[in-house]
């Protein structure tokens, strides 16, 4: 995404005012750096700017209507101006042109922030009324979570739940797991996927079935695309997790398929917003300007509002923290081992759905070496991952 930094100093004195300027300009550059904006160039004011006089900011406005960028920079708003009701018409103007305005030393696209809080407010409030988790997912979490526990206890669970029992047979008989015999017992199945992926699988069915399409439009989230790409997020991260690591983990599956839930959760109670920042983003798969978008016209992201809900249902901690920082995943304090195998898993999803070609660039180089891998590592994965994804359109039925 083009962006066009903008800096202002209000300092008497040019020593002072030029400090100011060069602290701003590094804050503006690193924000662009980290969130992978393209900063096209910075316009800074004279020294010293008098508030009646702003050359660099009539050029800004003047170029909005030419579409040549789609964010500004600013270090903080109160760069855009010191009045509130001045910095309010600045940003409505660039809106209008659809052009964001960030504040570089906070995290989020700014807007007049007690709008912003109201909304948050009213989308949580919604989310209050969501249905809870059936029965049947808060059993076999305990069990799964439970090392004592048995297959034949598993099974037993499931085999309550008919429409459940029929959707895990369907799966382990899929040409995805490719037995020769027919599998026709619940036993049979737990002990062939496994405890982790028995739980990943009930978990995410029964809550992608709460939802359902809000509309047909080909302008709003496509549902289908959302459950294949976390279908081969999940059945990725799990790959990527037991390469690195040597060993299986209970809840990558479930974090990873789950991991852009928030999706859903903004379509379902925001949908005409969420639909206009879909169209805005131009792909529901682009995180840098999807993200962007959501926090435009949804006030909230699609990682905020998604570890809100997961924690509401008292999912396994992990998950609400993977949910959370799957696009910036240094910023996780207590998982980050995790939420970079998920980044992993959800950018190689991507790749391979929507590009279908190997792209080292789109990989943040610190996340990797933060785990010790590099790019080089990524495109062994890319193949891999890439293998199962042809037997992708056996599983979606899974989610129906
Ligand atoms: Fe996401």
């Amino acid at each position: 995404m083009n962006v066009i930094g903008y800096i202002i100093s209000y300092e008497s004195g040019h020593n002072a005012a030029s400090y100011q300027k060069k602290i701003q300009k590094q804050h503006i550059e690193s924000f662009c750096k980290k969130n992978k904006l393209n900063l096209l160039e910075i316009l800074a004011e004279p020294d010293e700017s008098r508030p009646d006089y702003r050359p660099k900011l009539v050029k800004l406005l003047n170029d909005a209507p030419l579409k040549k960028f789609s964010g500004v920079v600013v270090c903080n708003l109160e760069k855009l101006a010191k009045e509130e009701d001045i910095r309010k018409w600045i940003i409505s103007e660039l809106e209008k042109n659809n052009i964001t305005v960030y504040s570089a030393t906070e995290t989020s696209p700014a807007k007049p922030p007690e709008e912003a809080a109201e909304k948050s407010r009213s989308i949580k409030l919604k989310v209050r009324d969501l249905p809870s988790l059936p029965e049947v997912v808060t059993k076999v979490t305990e069990l799964v979570q439970n090392p004592k526990s048995s297959a034949a206890e598993l099974s037993k669970v499931i085999s309550h739940d008919s429409g459940l029992t029929s959707r895990v047979l369907k799966l382990v008989n899929s040409a995805y797991y490719g037995f020769p015999k027919q599998i026709s017992s619940i036993q049979h199945a737990v002990m062939i996927l496994g405890f982790t992926t028995i739980k990943g699988l009930v978990l995410s069915s029964s809550i992608f079935r709460i939802f359902s399409p809000k509309s047909n439009s080909a302008l709003s989230l496509d549902y289908k695309k959302f459950w294949k790409h976390s279908l081969l997020t999940a059945i990725g991260s799990k790959k990527v997790y037991s390469k690195l690591f040597f060993e299986d983990d209970e809840n990558i599956f479930s974090a990873a398929i789950l991991h852009d839930i928030g999706k859903l959760i903004l379509d379902q109670y925001d949908h005409n917003n969420y639909a206009n920042a879909i169209r805005e983003a131009g792909d529901q798969l682009h995180p840098e300007r999807l993200l962007a978008a959501e926090q435009k016209h949804c006030e909230l992201t699609h990682p905020a509002i998604g570890s809100i809900v997961a924690e509401g249902w008292n999912l396994p901690e992990v998950l609400p923290d993977v949910i959370k920082y799957h696009h910036n995943p240094l910023e996780s304090e207590r998982h980050q081992r995790f939420t970079t195998v998920v980044y992993i898993g959800n950018v190689i999803s991507r790749l391979v759905l929507d590009r279908g070609v190997f792209a080292p660039e789109v990989f943040d180089g610190e996340v990797l070496s933060s785990i010790g891998v590099d790019e080089g590592d990524m495109a062994g994965m890319y193949c891999e991952i890439r293998e199962e994804a042809c037997l992708l359109e056996d599983l979606e039925s899974f989610f129906k």
